[in-house]
């Protein structure tokens, strides 16, 4: 039987949502969508897999009435509200609920402020955090929001980079740095912007002013622990130029790469990306998407 299928995504990237369906599930039809939102006919048989442009994916049992909401009102579900500022007849902390590995839970969704659908999802048998993953808090003393990305990163797959040396490409004006420097990582950044002035105090940080296309790797220490990437450039010349300098001699645990998907068609090529990490020996490879993320995923790949 036909199902429907509701998928949740970060604003303004519902036209990738929409690619990576027509590109992996060509007999899903589109349905309906709300910012954020979106519903999909699903295939007979099909199974509901996750979607990388989307936190969520899973079937929709129906809409609910404000009646019908009250059976539904109970810690055990997830619930969802597509605006921060609508005033959901929840308690707020049900929204942060932890969500427990080959689950099948129950979603209320408000999709408007008297808009409630019912949804049904099976959780993966690698989840970890909540519904989104994870969610960080920006610091007022970080330089850029890019801080909440491996701040995200971190608290989802329970990360450390406590004495680790760190590589960052893209790493203007210091977000990120900032975090893993807090975090007890030496750190490496490159990029040809400025870094923020107050990055040069902590004596574990070593910049240089470079594009990564005028990078060896000679300009790195020999033990390298872990190579990031925020380069504002499309994947495939990010993933070329990283290959270039690392692929003699990696990094001992692995990349975190943040793929700009400022087109829809990257999209269909994340395969390609994630393998040819998987090729210069680090087969344990995720494609994550986080809150903080606007046209962009995480890739990251570690040895096995
Ligand atoms: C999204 S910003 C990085 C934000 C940063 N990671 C942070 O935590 O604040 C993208 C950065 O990529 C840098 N960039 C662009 N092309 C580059 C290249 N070829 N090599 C190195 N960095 C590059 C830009 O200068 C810019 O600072």
């Amino acid at each position: 039987m036909n199902k429907f299928l509701f998928t949740i995504v970060n604003q303004g990237l519902e036209k990738h949502l929409k690619t990576e369906v027509e590109s992996y599930f060509p007999n899903w039809k589109f349905a309906y969508s709300r910012p954020g939102f979106l519903t999909f006919k699903g295939g007979d048989g099909d199974t509901i897999s996750h979607l990388w442009m989307s936190f969520r994916t899973g079937e929709v049992v129906r809409k609910l009435t404000l009646e019908e909401l009250k059976d539904f009102m109970t810690s055990e579900n997830i619930f969802w509200r597509r605006e921060e500022d609508f005033i959901a007849p929840w308690p707020a902390e049900y929204e942060l609920k932890k969500i427990v590995k080959n689950k099948t839970y129950f979603i209320v969704m408000m999709t408007d402020p008297d808009q409630f659908w019912l949804g049904k999802f099976k959780s993966s048998n690698n989840e970890t955090g909540h519904l989104y993953g994870a969610k960080a808090e920006l610091p007022e003393s970080s330089p850029s929001r890019a801080y909440l990305k491996i701040a995200e990163a971190s608290a989802l797959f329970e990360l450390s980079f406590k004495d680790k040396t760190v590589v960052e490409f893209g790493s203007a004006p210091g977000g990120a740095v900032h975090y893993l420097l807090n975090d007890g990582a030496n750190v490496i950044g490159v990029d040809p912007g400025e870094m923020d002035a107050d990055i040069f105090k902590n004596k574990n940080y070593k910049h240089i002013k470079r594009p990564i296309e005028k990078c060896t790797r000679g300009d790195f220490p020999e033990k390298v622990d872990w190579v990031l990437s925020d380069i504002n450039l499309p994947p495939s010349v990010v993933i070329r130029e990283i290959r270039q300098v690392f692929e003699k001699h990696p990094p001992e645990v692995g990349f975190i790469i943040t793929l700009k998907m400022t087109k829809s068609d990257y999209v269909g090529r994340l395969e390609n990306f994630e393998l040819q990490l998987k090729k210069l020996g680090f087969p344990k490879t995720n494609i994550r998407y986080f809150p903080s993320h606007k046209q962009e995923v995480m890739l990251m790949a570690q040895r096995g």
